[in-house]
């Protein structure tokens, strides 16, 4: 089964959804730059305060220093016996500074799953969404509410609305993901990795339709 993955998909498709299912599932790392950098910001470090009206606005962090952020948070990973990404890469360039990475710790992206969801479905997700400000986990006020309102359902934690879950925000990341991420497609599709799936029907289902993937590329 192949272990070596990123998740690519537009805001609200559910990457980190489908990132921390398969993760459990098949016992390997799952590495998310947008909560790494969302950490930063919580915990009031220099690169959290550099940042934090760029990201909470919805505009990406330059590649250049994503380069140095990248790095450092790959480092802590063993990578060698799987890894889902998710996040990033997000632009060529990021892409390209990946597969260097990988290369040089005998490693390498094995396959990239798309999640397709359209744009309404998108705004949808995003309003209702709600993440433990403790453990990460994703619910929806819509689909997936915790048993108790306020409260994380594994760990008690409290759950919180992401800043960049505004309105405006999230038109600005769905433009962002188009002009700066989607020319991607082409890179992964010209190296014959890129998957397409359809990120529409409830979480077990979109989870199987990866897994199949994952199970027949072996
Ligand atoms: P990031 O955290 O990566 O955000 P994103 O790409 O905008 O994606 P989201 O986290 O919003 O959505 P998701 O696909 O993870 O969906 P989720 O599973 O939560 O990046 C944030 C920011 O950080 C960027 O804008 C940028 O500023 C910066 N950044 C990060 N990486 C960077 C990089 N590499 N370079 C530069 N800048 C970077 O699901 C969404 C909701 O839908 C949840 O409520 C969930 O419960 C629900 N849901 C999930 N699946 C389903 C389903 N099947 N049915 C119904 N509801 C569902
Ligand atoms: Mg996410």
């Amino acid at each position: 089964m192949t272990k070596r993955l990123v998740l690519f998909g537009p805001p609200g498709s559910g990457k980190d959804t489908q990132g921390s299912l398969i993760s459990t599932k098949l016992g390997i790392p799952h590495i998310a730059s947008g909560s790494a950098l969302r950490e930063e910001i919580a915990n009031g470090t220099d690169i959290g305060k550099r940042f934090q009206s760029l990201i909470n606005g919805g505009n990406l962090v330059p590649d250049e220093f994503m380069f140095e952020f990248l790095e450092k948070l790959l480092s802590r990973y063993s990578l060698q016996n799987g890894f889902v990404l998710n996040g990033f890469p997000r632009t060529v360039p990021q892409a390209e500074f990946l597969d260097a990475y990988l290369l040089k710790n005998a490693a390498s992206v094995d396959l990239v799953v798309s999640l397709v969801v359209d744009e309404s479905e998108i705004v949808k997700r995003l309003s209702g969404r709600r993440t433990c400000e403790n453990c990460g986990a994703v619910y929806n006020v819509y689909y997936y509410p915790p048993k108790v309102e306020g409260i994380c359902d594994i760990c008690g934690g409290k759950i919180y609305q992401r800043d960049d879950d505004s309105e405006e925000s999230v038109k600005k990341r769905i433009k962002v993901y188009g002009d700066e991420t989607l020319p991607l497609f082409t890179y992964y599709s010209d190296k014959k990795l890129l998957y397409e799936v359809d990120g529409l029907g409830t979480v077990d289902e979109v989870n199987s339709r990866i897994m199949e993937i994952l199970n027949d590329r072996n």
